[in-house]
């Protein structure tokens, strides 16, 4: 299989799509970048990479590290998170409230984010926001063998700035006793998450673990081997908000997407998918990451299912 010539040609039509969808407005540092950008990397399971178009401009991979601060949290407390975030898929918008009442404070998911919040909280404990938020950017650092990710300050100042809605779900969870820190604190410690910037090459290796069964491919395990697929299930199942089915129907793998415009999938075995273009579709998810995944998939035949 040809994975250079799939991926030029991938570029090639993303290159030209008409329809690139609209950036995230509601964060004013994500609506200032350019939509007619487009990058993807694969790292495939025998350790070799491709890249194409822009690859290596960094984005803010915003939701995307919710995979990864799941991860952590999972490594700290295990199986006693299922008592505060759900595994079910919201069939609601990512920042959705309405849910949140009628279930007694217990977001459906880690993936949305009143479920993204809570693990921040579970990240917090014993720990002050600054070192929590060093923890998660070390661990991602070293998922990916890269010490120059960091997190874009601009963009976690523009979250704070105008991030009511995650306010009002973070409060509203710690009147349900969800939360077991102050909000404002939880509350940096998300933000910062999602300003964490990479490129697609950066991402595809930091995904590397999970296509490995939790194996670090430089040695070492991250995550037992159960833990790896369960945390794919959810990427499957939860990883795109409303729209999973949607993206399991047409790409057929594990997702986790982010309002930077970025994809992060993965395909056990295979292969490590990260693709970026910023303009978004109705659902919050790249408008043109999704239709380069849904065109890998049919040229290479990699799925899932
Ligand atoms: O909290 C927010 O709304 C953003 N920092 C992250 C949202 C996100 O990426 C959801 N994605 N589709």
């Amino acid at each position: 299989m040809d994975i250079s010539a799939i991926i030029a040609n991938i570029v090639e039509e993303m290159r030209a799509a008409p329809d690139r969808g609209t950036v995230a407005r509601y964060i004013p540092s994500l609506a200032e970048i350019d939509p007619a950008q487009f990058g993807i990397a694969i790292v495939t399971a025998d350790g070799e990479t491709f890249t194409g178009g822009d690859a290596e401009t960094g984005f803010s991979i915003q939701s995307i590290s919710k995979v990864f601060s799941l991860t952590l949290a999972l490594g700290k407390i295990g199986d006693r998170l299922w008592s505060r975030v759900g595994r079910e898929p919201s069939g609601n918008a990512f920042n959705s409230i309405v849910q949140l009442e009628a279930e007694k404070g217990i977001p459906r998911n880690p993936f949305i984010n009143a479920g993204a919040i809570v693990l921040a909280d579970v990240n917090l404990a014993g720990y002050r926001p600054r070192e929590a938020i060093g923890e998660l950017v070390q661990f991602v650092r070293y998922l990916a063998s890269d010490d120059g990710i960091a997190i874009d300050e601009t963009v976690a100042r523009s979250e704070e700035e105008t991030g009511e809605r995650n306010r009002a779900l973070a409060h509203f969870m710690k009147s349900y006793g969800t939360l077991h820190h102050a909000p404002e604190m939880v509350l940096g410690t998300y933000f910062h998450a999602c300003s964490i910037e990479m490129s697609c090459r950066q991402l595809a290796q930091a995904g590397r673990f999970l296509m490995l069964g939790g194996r670090h491919p430089e040695g070492g395990r991250v995550v037992p081997d159960r833990r790896a697929r369960r945390i794919l299930s959810l990427m499957l199942t939860c990883g795109h908000y409303d729209a999973s089915g949607d993206f399991a129907f047409r790409v057929g793998m594990p997702g986790k997407s982010g309002v930077g415009g970025g994809i992060l999938a993965v395909v056990p075995g295979k292969a490590s998918i990260a693709v970026w273009s910023p303009g978004l579709n109705a659902s919050g998810n790249s408008q043109l990451g999704g239709l380069a995944l849904e065109r890998l998939a049919e040229a290479t035949g990699w799925s899932v299912f």
